[in-house]
């Protein structure tokens, strides 16, 4: 009756292609929706083309992948407007987290301004690790890699995961897996940016700076292989696929 395209083992989660402009897209909605009414327990996803090859240009292959950026095209937050989201999800930390001693867990290296900005308007006490992963495509199931793990013992605390941009969730959701197992008190996430249109893994955030669009970013931590981190602004690189 239906065969989806894909199974991710380390997210436990099929995958359906499609190809189909977006009015005929209603019926295979529909289909997945029925599969998942008499299999509550499997966990599928519709994936389009656009966002099909924008994953595998997360792990350097397919069309996007061979891109490359050439400047800014548009500035979509400036520093006065990534300040003032910064201190106002440091207002709500603050006195969520008052008397609780948070642990605040960077994943390398996206973070790198969100964090430094955020942590000096936080006005109570915290602790702060970091974590790094690789992403790999091909050697069978893992995709993702923790290259350097938590060196805090996460055991009862309060801990809060402070990510720059949380788009598919697969590598947010293996990580809250991963950080599940050592009994924290509480973990929660707290992401700059969300791009709710490319989600894959469903994921709870506690604190949003902005919500995304589609379009790729870059600037504040954010890069396009390795390039324009260091902006103090967040925009949209001038990307171009090279056909030669
Ligand atoms: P996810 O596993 O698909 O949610 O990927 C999240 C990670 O992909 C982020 O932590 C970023 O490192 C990277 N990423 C996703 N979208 C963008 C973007 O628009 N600009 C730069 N990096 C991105
Ligand atoms: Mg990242």
């Amino acid at each position: 009756m239906f065969s989806p395209d894909f199974y991710l083992p380390a997210l436990d989660l099929y995958v359906e292609l499609t190809t189909m402009k977006q009015k005929l897209i209603t019926h295979k909605n529909r289909k997945i929706r029925q599969l998942q009414e008499l299999y509550p327990d499997i966990n599928i996803t519709l994936m389009n083309k656009t966002n099909y090859d924008t994953l595998l240009a997360k792990y350097g292959v397919g069309p996007l992948g061979q891109a490359s950026a050439h400047g800014i095209k548009k500035v979509l937050y400036s520093q006065e407007q990534i300040d003032e989201a910064v201190s106002e999800i440091a207002t709500r930390i603050s006195s969520d987290y008052d008397g609780k001693r948070p642990v605040f867990l960077g994943v390398q290296r996206g973070f790198i301004c969100f964090i430094a900005d955020l942590i000096r308007r936080i006005n109570i006490p915290l602790d702060i690790d970091f974590m790094a992963i690789s992403h790999y495509l091909g050697d069978d199931t893992n995709t993702v890699k923790i290259t350097k793990d938590i060196d805090l013992d996460i055991k009862g605390r309060h801990v809060l995961l402070i990510e720059d941009i949380i788009d598919t969730g697969m590598t947010l959701s293996l990580i809250l897996r991963h950080l599940k197992k050592r009994s924290p008190a509480s973990l929660e996430v707290c992401t700059l940016l969300d791009r709710k249109t490319r989600r894959i893994a469903d994921i709870a955030i506690r604190y949003t700076g902005f919500s995304v669009e589609d379009e790729f970013v870059v600037g504040y931590g954010l890069d396009y292989k390795e390039e324009y981190r260091n902006l103090p602004f967040i925009g949209i690189p001038n990307i171009s696929v090279d056909c030669d």
